[in-house]
């Protein structure tokens, strides 16, 4: 089985996925990486990828995809968390096409759900590590020793250059305006479960648990 996690930017789906890939053996595909490591290249291509990105815009589907089965490439496991696609019903349907190649069957579609006020303090309290990726909150999830990853003890953090306003402004515009359509699309096929994202991330764990292991 494989899984497909949604939600508004900073909802907790990058979290949810690193929790659930270590305690199930998922490998966990996030688009967002995926593109922010091609948008580090020096080609022009790179550089137009990069400016969308930090403006909160989509990426043209057509790379998206070009990039996402390139990667499916690089591995045999069938158990694999999708998050951050699909974006668009456009998208669902040309991700259903793809996984059905590569020999991955759907299990479990989560919609993480959440009141919008919080997210901006989780867009904008966000650091990632620069070595390991782990993620990290100002003001809910800080590292236990003060600058030091917990996972591989590094000592440089980033921000993303995509989490200020003006960015989250769009991000969410987006998901508001595709969020339902894609909802409905995965409803039709009965794989859509919605969860709570307004509590501890141990709680949604466990919850996404009972649901991908019982339902
Ligand atoms: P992407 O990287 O996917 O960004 P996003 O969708 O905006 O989602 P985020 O990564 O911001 O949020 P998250 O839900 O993973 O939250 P996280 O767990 O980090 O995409 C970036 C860009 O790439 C897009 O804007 C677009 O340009 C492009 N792109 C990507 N995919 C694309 C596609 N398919 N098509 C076209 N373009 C595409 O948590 C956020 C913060 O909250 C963290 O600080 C965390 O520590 C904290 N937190 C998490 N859970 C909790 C909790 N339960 N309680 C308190 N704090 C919490």
């Amino acid at each position: 089985m494989s899984v497909i996690f949604l939600g508004p930017p900073g909802v907790g789906k990058g979290t949810q996925s690193e929790i659930f890939a270590k305690n199930n053996g998922f490998i966990h595909i996030t688009t967002g990486n995926l593109l922010r490591k091609f948008s580090q290249g020096s080609s022009e291509l790179a550089k137009t990828v990069k400016e969308k990105m930090d403006s909160g815009a989509l990426v043209n589907d057509d790379l998206v995809f070009k990039i996402l089965v390139e990667y499916l490439k690089s591995f045999t496991t069938k158990k694999v968390i999708f998050d951050g696609i699909p974006r668009n019903v456009e998208q669902a349907i040309t991700l259903a096409g793809v996984i059905k190649d590569a020999g991955i069957k759907i299990s479990h579609v989560i919609n993480f759900c959440i009141d919008e006020d919080i997210l901006s303090k989780r867009i904008l309290g966000r650091f990632v590590c620069n070595d390991c990726l782990a993620t990290y909150n100002e003001f809910f999830n800080r590292t236990k020793l003060d600058g030091v990853c917990d996972y591989c003890g590094s000592e440089s953090f980033s921000k993303r250059s995509d989490d200020n306003d003006t960015s989250l402004k769009l991000r969410l515009k987006l998901f508001k305006t595709n969020n339902s359509g894609i909802k409905r699309f995965y409803a039709e096929n009965g794989l859509l479960y919605e969860i709570s994202a307004d509590r501890d991330p141990i709680c949604i764990s466990k919850d996404i648990n009972s649901i991908c292991n019982t339902r």
